[in-house]
């Protein structure tokens, strides 16, 4: 399986991804050498991911404290820097909380550039570290959701590629995989970028996983002829209420199951939660391109047609049977605020 640091790495002179926008068809590593082109691959979605991008905004400070020239005017530099990662995409909270880690580290570090530089890099790095540990343990907590030969919807992708290692709803799959307790999933394309086809389904392979791909609109016929246990999904931001962003479809997905009484799972790090977030209302949701609507099949939508194309959606809380962290199963009423 793809180890972590095949995923995303730091290196002297950039950050090295594994690009995800040409997987599955070739597995191509990607270089960002600068601010700018980290910014320009958390934006066309080379890395993505809640976690994942945790982990590339933690780097991105590294990376931006080995670029800003050394001098009077390096820490200004560097912040401007860490607020153009942080403002890379609105919803992922993890974006913001793995910027602002790299930021402690710089703040902690004093004055000298070398020493910010070697600071921030190795937060960086222990970062990554912790997010790929604690999608562990939200996976060991996860299964003992599950019973044996569980048949498990999800969406998009919330694995190792989502994470920067194990992942989160998927490493709750792969813990019962582990454990020879038979998963089998469900994996929705997920339009328009189809992280479920393209993503989910190429780790899911890769594990030896039972899974089969469908189309969005086959999800409800799923639930209404008694094919599915259980759903877990990944979260972008978990409001201090417990209503929780995630992909775009996340919410008709946990409406659908709770009509046919099977249990909804969130599985998220508490570095997902956001507790300064009050509820769902408040959480910024992602509008994206009109050519990722309008494609790939060239003129399927008229040029006259306006598109609405929001990446995330929002699941209230009343839908989530519970939140699977890294410290544990947390059942409603959620109170996840300061
Ligand atoms: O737009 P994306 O591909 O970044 O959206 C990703 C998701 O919605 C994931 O489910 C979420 O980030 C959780 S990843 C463990």
């Amino acid at each position: 399986m793809t180890a972590p640091d095949a995923i995303i790495r730091l290196e002297p002179g950039g950050i090295v991804i594994l690009d995800q926008t040409r997987l599955p068809a070739e597995a191509v590593e990607r270089r960002c050498a600068d601010v700018d082109e980290l910014v320009d691959a958390i934006a066309v979605l080379a890395i993505r991911g809640a976690p994942a991008l945790g982990v590339a905004g933690a780097m991105g400070v590294a990376l931006a404290a080995e670029r800003a020239p050394d001098g009077a005017g390096f820490r200004a530099a560097l912040e401007t820097d860490a607020a153009r990662i942080a403002a890379a995409r609105p919803t992922a909270v993890n974006l913001a909380v793995g910027v602002a880690a790299g930021l402690a580290a710089a703040g902690n570090a004093g004055d000298d550039p070398a020493r910010v530089r070697a600071e921030t890099a190795a937060a960086a790095r222990a970062f990554h570290a912790d997010e790929v540990d604690r999608c562990r343990r939200i996976g060991a907590h996860g299964a003992a959701l599950f019973g044996d030969g569980a048949r498990i919807c999800t969406i998009c992708n919330a694995g190792g590629l989502a994470t920067g290692g194990y992942g989160t709803a998927l490493g709750v799959v792969r813990r019962l995989h582990e454990d020879d307790r038979s998963p089998s999933v469900w994996v929705p394309e997920t339009r328009p970028l189809l992280q479920g086809a393209r993503l989910t389904a190429w780790e899911l392979a890769d594990l030896g996983v039972e899974h089969r791909v469908l189309p969005d609109g086959a999800i409800a016929g799923l639930f209404g002829r008694g094919l599915v246990d259980g759903v877990v999904v990944g979260a972008d931001r978990i409001a201090a209420n417990g209503d929780t962003a995630n992909k775009v479809g996340t919410y008709g997905l946990a409406v659908i199951a709770h009509h046919h009484g099977v249990p909804f799972y969130v599985a998220a790090p508490c570095t997902t939660i956001d507790p300064a977030t009050p509820d769902g209302a408040a959480i910024p949701i992602e509008e994206r391109p009109r050519a990722e609507v309008t494609g790939p099949l060239p003129g399927t939508v008229p040029a006259a047609s306006a598109v609405h194309n929001p990446a995330f959606d929002v699941t209230p809380a009343a839908l989530i049977d519970a939140i699977v962290t890294e410290d544990g199963v947390l059942r409603p009423p959620f109170a996840l605020g300061p």
